[in-house]
Order: structure tokens, then sequence, then C-alpha cells
């Protein structure tokens, strides 16, 4: 722990690998399913909220830590309050994002599935209802969803094993304005659908008679999960942050970017939902389901499916490499495993819980706990309980027991483009409504 943390050589790479950590499938997949089951507009705004009001103050503290300390998750902790339990964050955060990273590599595995499928231009199908029973009968077989996971997890581990974050760096570079510029094309191209309007006032327009407790804390886990906050991602990250990084303009410049993609995700999929006159509450297979459809009616339809398709693998890859850091620089730090030993544990469980997720839309369907399946339920306990409880406990952390002092010199930078009035409002964030907020949503939740 004594030798010198490597750190991130340019701005760029700051952002681009906290960005690359953010976006991913909690943006295009995630997101305009759990919209669609909760009701769109509503949803969004509520999102929006947790987002910009308690997620970017939760993300500096997250930073604040990282960088102060420079270590992992659970020496962090004990370096700052020694003695104290506040490191059960790190386990928390230990438990959550291997519970993230076995349902996301089913996920992850959908998307190789449909590069194949692209270059074989969807083995010659064009129907919507066509393409929407081959992803069905392909999530509910057992074998291919399977050997996807496992593959996409095999991946993780060449790239982790030999610590090439260098590449990764360099790849979300290029990936990033490609995934966006890709994206603004579906986004023209949905526009012009027949029922552009209906899918827009859908995802658009709130209807807050309809916002119930469930749709809270979708909403808050959204928000959560989709900015990669709560289990110590960041402050992994943050550690390798350099001193003249300005960790609330990255923060603000992070938030941003993910909710852009967020939205233009939302923009493509639901116009296309009332046109195909589909259900926005099809839950996890609703993107998979309607994004073959929306392709096959573009020109030149099997090369923008398996562009995008590749740069959604990519995305994901990225995510699930920030995810698998926390354990690694975890058992590295702490036990001295070699880089190797630590990934191969990590993938490892990943690939028998990952396997158990795949099977929950075929043979395992029927294996539910509280009405869910495993997929579901990883996904929900994550999510919605573990991933808030998280960043409840970091903000007050960083509001109440960490030196005010640490906070103001992490926060403040010398070209004062950090107005005092901006730390005081993230400090009566971090102490007083992120708390607040999140046992609210809370026992208004679960109650
Ligand atoms: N934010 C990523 C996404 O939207 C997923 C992710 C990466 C994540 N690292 C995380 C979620 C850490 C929670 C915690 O796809």
């Amino acid at each position: 722990m004594t030798e010198k943390r490597a750190q991130f050589a340019t701005r760029l790479g700051v952002i681009a690998t906290t960005v690359g950590s953010a976006v991913g499938l909690g943006n295009i997949w995630r997101f305009p399913f759990e919209a669609g089951v909760h009701g769109g507009g509503a949803f969004l705004l509520i999102d929006l909220f947790f987002i910009f009001i308690i997620g970017v103050p939760v993300v500096c503290a997250e930073f604040i830590i990282g960088r102060h300390t420079g270590l992992n998750i659970r020496g962090a902790f004990r370096k700052l309050a020694p003695g104290k339990s506040w490191g059960i964050v790190g386990y928390l955060g230990l438990l959550a994002s291997m519970l993230i990273l076995s349902f996301y590599s089913v996920v992850a595995g959908w998307t190789l599935e449909y590069i194949i499928q692209s270059m074989s231009g969807f083995g010659g199908i064009t129907s919507v209802a066509g393409l929407h029973g081959q992803f069905d009968s392909f999530a509910t077989s057992d074998i291919r969803p399977v050997i996807w996971t496992l593959a996409f997890l095999t991946i993780n581990y060449f790239i982790l094993a030999r610590g090439v974050q260098k590449g990764i760096e360099k790849m979300s570079n290029i990936m990033m304005p490609m995934l966006f510029v890709i994206l603004i094309v579906f986004c023209i191209n949905s526009l012009r659908m027949d029922a552009a309007t209906e899918g827009l006032s859908f995802l658009f327009k709130p209807d807050f008679s309809q916002v119930t407790p469930s749709i809270m804390l979708g909403a808050m886990g959204q928000a959560f999960f989709s900015l990669s906050l709560g289990l110590g991602c960041l402050i992994t990250y943050s550690s390798y942050f350099k001193k003249e990084t300005l960790l609330l303009r990255t923060a603000g410049i992070m938030a941003s970017l993910d909710t852009l993609v967020a939205i233009l995700a939302g923009i493509i999929i639901f116009p296309a939902v009332f046109s195909f006159g589909l259900e926005p509450a099809a839950g996890p297979k609703l993107v998979f389901e309607i994004l073959p459809s929306i392709f096959m009616q573009m020109p030149g339809a099997m090369l923008w499916s398996t562009l995008f398709f590749i740069l959604l693998f990519l995305a994901s890859l990225s995510s699930t490499i920030s995810m698998s850091e926390i354990t690694i620089a975890y058992m590295t730090d702490e036990f001295g495993f070699s880089r190797r030993k630590a990934t191969a544990i990590n993938i490892s469980v990943a690939m028998l819980f990952g396997t158990l997720c795949a099977l929950s839309f075929g043979s395992l369907s029927e294996w539910t706990i509280c009405g869910m399946t495993i997929f579901n339920l990883f996904d929900y306990v994550s999510s919605n309980i573990l991933l808030p409880v998280g960043g409840m406990i970091i903000s007050i952390f960083v509001g109440w027991v960490l030196d005010r002092n640490v906070v103001r010199e992490e926060l403040i930078t010398p070209d004062s483009s950090v107005r005092p009035w901006m730390v005081t409002a993230v400090i009566t964030c971090l102490r007083y409504i992120a708390p607040l907020c999140i046992g609210l949503v809370f026992i208004y939740g679960l109650i």
C-alpha cells in the first residue's frame, strides 16, 4: 500500500473513465425499462432530482474520500476513522458489486448474442412480431444465455488480470463520442416514427397522480445505479485522481453526460414502443425486444445494428471493469493477493451467480423470492437497497464525521471556479438533505 499509486494521466482520461464507468447498460437498457414499468414522465423527473440534487453531492463525497486517502474502499475508511465501524460500507460495497456484476453480465451477454445476430441480419426475420419472438426464445433457452454470460466474464478476466486499464482508457476516449453520434442518429430515426409524439409525451409528461412509493424507490435506485454510486466504485477510481482534478466539475460533467445518454435512449425506445403497439412495461426484456425492430426499418440495418451492439458491449465492459476493480483493489491491498488471483476469485463468483441469473429467464423462471426471479432479486436488492444505504452512510460520514477542512481543501480549487456557496451547498446536502431524502424514500417505499 505504500508504493506510489497510479494516476490518471490527463483530464480527458479522468472524464473518460468515470463516464465510462457510469455510462453502460444502466442508461441504455435499465433506464428505459424502469421508466416503462414506472409510468414514464414522473419517473424521469424523480430520477433527475436524485441525480442532480442528491447524486452529485454524494459523488463528490466518494471523490473526497478516495482522493484524500488514495486507498481502496476498506482501507480508506480505516484510515479516516480508525477503529470505528464505518468500514461496514466496504462490505456492503463488496456484496453489492458482486450482485450487480452477476446480473449485469447476463445482459452484457445478450449484447454479444446480438452482435452475432446483427451480422447475420437476424436470420432474415424482419417483422416486429418475429424479432420480438426471437429474443424471447433466445432468452428463455438455457444454453446460449449462459454461454454468453460466461464468455463476457472471461473477457473481463483477461482485461482485468493484465491490469491494462490504459487500453480501456484509450478505448473509452474513442468509444464514448462514437456512442453519442450513433445514439443521435437513432433518435432522429425514432422521432420520425408515427407514434413519436405519444412516445415523447410518455417519457416527458409527468403524471403525478401515478406517483407511488415504489416509483420513488425505483427512481432513487436508478439514479444510484446509473451514477455507479454507493458502493465505493468512485472511491476506488478517485484514489487514482491527481491533486489538480476538479472534483465538483468532474461530478457535474459525469452526471450530465450520464443523464443525456439515458434520455437519448428513452427518445429512441418509446416512440418505437408505441409505433409497434407494444407494452412499455415489458421489464428487462423491453430494450432487446424493440431495438432490432427499430434497426431493421433503417437503411443499412445490419451495419447500424452491428455497430450499435458492439458499442453497447464496450460500454458494458467499461462499467463491469469499474465494478470488479472494487473487489480486486480490496483483495490485493488488504490480503496481499496477486492481481491475477484476486481477479480469478472475483470472476469465478460472478460466473456462479451469473449462471443462476441467466437461467432465471428460462428453466429457473419459477424460482422466485418475494415474487422476484433471481435476476430481478439481485437487481432490486443491490440497486434499490444496498446502493442507497451505502450512499446514505457515505454522505453522513463526509457530512458529519470527516474534518470539514478536508472537505473544503478537496473541493476548493486554486482557480477559484468553485465558489464558497457551492461548497456550503454540497456540505448541507450531505449533512441533511441526502440522508433525509434517502431515509424517507426508504420508509415510504418499504412500508
Ligand atoms: N453505472 C453503470 C451503468 O449505468 C453500472 C455500474 C458500474 C455500477 N459501476 C457501478 C452500478 C457501481 C453501481 C455501482 O451501466
